[in-house]
């Protein structure tokens, strides 16, 4: 096949949907890793018929869950060589979230969605990632980071089982691993030609009532009024496109993008390399603990 091979994950709604349909009219083969065959199958249709491709096909994971992160790297393994773009798109962020909730592997939601999926997953595409002539991985994280500069990564317990819990730390804890994780996983992959680039994600508009219905009125209401300030999934998609298929940033890795052809830095705390190197080695000791067994340490 000629065409770039993309796998976007949670491309059935938002950003990773208008992503999409970018890269499928610029030519590129689309994989849509969504985790309900329902919204997968019709965020599929709009996406083909918007893009005019019908090189666009939906493959079922869900990044909450190792064994179907597994499942699903072995069937792309078994139907493609190579793979040239990884979006890591798909990520939880439910507002009205005030408990603590596990996958069935027993792992805190967000940690595991937002962090450890993509880490895993990554790892089971690296070899046709290598395969492809110019591999690339991006990951996502926000823009929202910078109202919590002093935030850290708490080795001890990322996954708020001896804290009390916040949504909105549990996230934002999870979007800086996710900067963290592109920086080491760039060094790592220094003598390849596959690169590591994160975006840092503004204000976007989603679709409130859809996504999240138990969102109060005044809630609502709010969101209304911060709508006014955000931009729409294809004006953030366009990001995306750029750095997914750009020939300019071939030869770029281990960055922070804001908008496109715009570097921005992260955190003072996520850049340093002793304070990255531990965080990869309690997510890699996630990734090597049994399922469900809690807290690896
Ligand atoms: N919108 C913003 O203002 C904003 C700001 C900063 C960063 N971001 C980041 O931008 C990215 C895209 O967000 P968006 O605004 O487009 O929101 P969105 O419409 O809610 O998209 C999130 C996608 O992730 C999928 N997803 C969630 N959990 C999953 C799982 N376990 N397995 C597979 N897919 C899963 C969702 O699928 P379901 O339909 O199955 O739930 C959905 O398709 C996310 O990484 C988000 O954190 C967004």
């Amino acid at each position: 096949m000629n065409k770039k091979i993309c796998v976007i994950t949670g491309a059935n709604s938002g950003i990773g949907k208008a992503a999409a349909v970018q890269i499928a009219q610029a030519g590129g083969h689309v994989i849509m890793a969504c985790r309900n065959q329902a919204r997968g199958a019709a965020a599929l249709r709009e996406v083909r018929a918007q893009s005019g491709s019908e090189a666009v096909e939906l493959m079922l994971v869900d990044m909450s869950l190792q064994s179907s992160i597994r499942a699903f790297a072995a069937d792309f393994l078994a139907r493609y060589d190579k793979l040239d773009v990884l979006i890591h798109n798909a990520a939880v962020f439910d507002v009205t979230q005030k408990q603590l909730v596990f996958t069935a592997e027993g792992r805190e939601t967000i940690w595991a969605t937002n962090h450890l999926g993509p880490v895993l997953l990554t790892d089971l595409l690296l070899e046709p990632l290598k395969r492809s002539e110019q591999g690339r991985v991006i990951t996502i994280s926000s823009k929202g980071l910078v109202m919590f500069p002093f935030l850290k990564v708490d080795l001890a317990d990322p996954e708020f089982r001896r804290r009390k819990f916040s949504v909105t730390k549990a996230y934002y804890q999870s979007k800086l691993a996710q900067v963290m994780y592109t920086y080491w996983l760039a060094e790592k992959l220094g003598d390849t030609a596959v690169t590591a680039n994160a975006i840092r994600v503004t204000n976007v508009k989603i679709d409130i009532d859809s996504r999240y219905p138990n969102v109060s009125r005044i809630g609502r209401f709010m969101y209304r009024i911060k709508s006014r300030f955000s931009i729409s999934p294809e004006k953030m998609a366009e990001t995306y496109t750029w750095l997914a298929l750009s020939d300019e940033v071939s030869q770029v890795t281990g960055k922070y993008f804001d908008d496109p052809a715009h570097i921005v830095n992260s955190s003072k705390y996520s850049r340093d390399k002793e304070n990255i190197a531990q965080v990869m080695q309690v997510t890699l000791d996630y990734l090597q603990a049994p399922a469900g067994d809690g807290s690896p340490a």
